[in-house]
């Protein structure tokens, strides 16, 4: 099957389980970010593998499932899964899913992760809008694209709009939320310090292994979007703690009540 043939039969699944709501903002739920999909209410269920333009997530067991439902007093996509680049070193794992949403009519996607923290003034725990990105590794979902428009600006990439919207939700809850550029490193493998300390040197206050090839597909789709990152350790090199995706999952844990609020309030006031 083609890439198009799959997202309009996985978009014609969507529409069919769906019905008459119309969600126009989609959560994609990075590590540590899953809790959020409890708060969502009369959810629509589809897994990933009910629709063949949805990555097939890797091992662990740990299906994928697109929901519908209401949050913050609106209808919403919720992504429980993504696939990563740092699987299989493919950067468009997410290109169907991603394309799908636009299909049905989704305006906006708001991304989550876990990362790493370069600056020791935004310890783990804290919230961080990412304003800006670098794709140091340089791979696009983009690659294997024909036509004008792959050439997609990235100039204000993360909505300066819901950006303002996020942190009027923030101050609202007096939630502290900071901000700054998400540097994207392939993984899976964490940093080492001289890569942190050269990351700090180009400007980047955050580092993970995803959320960027979204980002790409999403403006190349014509979707608005916005990315929370939950920071989970302070980068390598500038503690001494150990890391490990078990840490990461458990700190995220631990933050994740504020960062769910944030999250509601934000998509009730977001304007689509
Ligand atoms: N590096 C990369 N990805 C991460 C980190 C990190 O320190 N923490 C959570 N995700």
């Amino acid at each position: 099957m083609s890439l198009e043939a799959a997202i309009a039969a996985s978009a014609a699944h969507v529409k069919e389980r769906l019905g008459e709501r119309a969600p126009d903002v989609a959560l994609l739920l990075g590590s540590g970010w899953a809790g959020l999909a409890d708060a969502l209410q009369d959810p629509v269920e589809m897994a990933y593998r009910e629709m063949p333009a949805f990555p097939t997530l890797g091992i662990g067991g740990h299906a994928g499932v697109l929901r519908a439902g209401r949050l913050g007093g609106r209808e919403v996509f919720m992504l429980g899964g993504r696939k990563h680049a740092y699987e299989n070193g493919d950067a468009d794992a997410m290109k169907g899913a991603v394309r799908t949403l636009a299909a049905v009519g989704c305006k906006v996607l708001v991304q989550t992760n876990a990362a790493g923290s370069l600056d020791p003034g935004m310890p783990p725990g804290s919230l961080m809008l990412v304003s800006d990105h670098l794709n140091l590794v340089q791979r696009s979902p983009l690659f294997g694209e024909s036509g004008d428009d792959r050439f997609v600006g990235m100039t204000d990439a993360y909505d300066p709009a819901l950006r303002a919207a996020a942190h009027a939700a923030a101050r609202r809850l007096g939630t502290p939320l900071h901000e700054g550029v998400y540097a994207w490193m392939m993984g899976p493998q964490f940093e080492t310090p001289a890569e942190i300390r050269m990351l700090r040197m180009l400007g980047a206050q955050a580092v993970g292994m995803s959320t960027v090839p979204e980002t790409i597909l999403a403006r190349h789709a014509g979707l608005r979007v916005l990315a929370l990152s939950m920071i989970t350790n302070l980068a390598a090199g500038l503690s001494d703690e150990a890391l490990s995706h078990a840490h990461t999952l458990q700190t995220a844990k631990a933050a994740a009540t504020g960062a769910a609020r944030l999250v509601d309030t934000l998509i009730e006031t977001l304007e689509t």
